[in-house]
């Protein structure tokens, strides 16, 4: 049977629409959150990323401001405007977009923002206390991963949960996350024996290898539900993820697409990252 598709187009639009409603009694109450988005550079993909953050926060109500600087900017140039962003009372988050031009350190920007207008949850800190399971802001993308399974109504409770990847922003916390909700978590990456092996395995699989097609059909347990994170462009053009879909489909049981899964997912968890601070900058409960 063909795998239903979980639309991460359909369940961001009801969270940004949810996020509308918070926005307007919060604004009615005086509180506008803002966010700050700061990028280096004239980086195509980041461009596009970033026009739509911004398109985001002017949908829900939010205040916006993107700070431009060139690509020659130096690091003292980029803390310092980290500085005034974290100073600033109007500005409720504030995110760098990365990749940050090579002379760049993008640990030590990361590390300059206030830990409560980490809004992309990449600080240490944050990661910190998401490891411990305190509050604290979640990384966009695995945040949006969570929700998505939630909204499909995929228990995770004594589940086996194969996470392909150990990236810090999103493999390393989907796997905190998923064991959160006490699944049993597998962690793959380069150098993992036998993956088709622990893919097999999965009953929910977790991908963001950031390789096209990488993960095979074949792979994929039957009645799996695949939440596929990348992206990736081929040279024809087409926008592919890191699993093979149409095989993939016909073994699992539920599948995200790209594009369309994912991706609307980590935009509308930036949202909720930042009306969350604004609500906490204010002192609401
Ligand atoms: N570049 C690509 N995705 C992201 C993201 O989620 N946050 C930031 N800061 N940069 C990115």
């Amino acid at each position: 049977m063909a795998a239903r598709i979980i639309s991460g187009t359909e369940i961001s639009a009801k969270r940004l629409d949810r996020l509308t409603e918070r926005v307007t009694k919060l604004k009615a109450a005086g509180v506008t959150p803002g966010l700050a988005v700061v990028i280096v550079g004239e980086d195509p993909a980041s461009q596009v990323y970033v026009r739509n953050k911004e398109k985001a926060c002017a949908r829900v109500g939010i205040f916006s401001e993107k700070i431009e600087l060139s690509t020659s900017a130096t690091q003292d140039e980029l803390l310092a405007v980290v500085a005034m962003l974290n100073a600033r009372t109007d500005i409720d988050g504030v995110l760098v977009q990365f990749p940050l031009p090579d002379h760049l350190n993008e640990d030590e920007v990361i590390e300059a923002i206030s830990v409560d207008k980490d809004v992309d949850g990449f600080h240490p800190e944050s990661i910190g206390r998401l490891v411990v399971g305190k509050e604290t802001f979640v990384s966009c993308t695995p945040a949006g991963v969570m929700v998505l399974l939630e909204e499909s109504g995929v228990v995770l409770e004594g589940k086996n949960v194969v996470v392909v990847g150990r990236s810090h922003n999103v493999g390393k916390p989907a796997a905190l996350l998923c064991l959160e909700k006490n699944a049993t978590v597998t962690i793959c990456h380069s150098r993992t024996e036998d993956l088709a092996g622990h893919v097999g395995s999965a009953e929910v699989l977790i991908v963001a290898v950031g390789r096209p097609e990488m993960i095979k059909g074949q792979w994929i347990r039957e009645g799996a539900v695949v939440i596929d994170v990348g992206i990736n462009r081929l040279a024809d053009g087409r926008l592919v993820g890191d699993v093979e879909f149409e095989e993939a489909s016909k073994r699992a049981s539920a599948i995200t697409p790209v594009p369309g899964g994912v991706g609307p997912m980590t935009v509308a968890m930036l949202i909720e990252n930042t009306v969350h601070a604004a609500v906490r900058h204010a002192g609401i409960t």
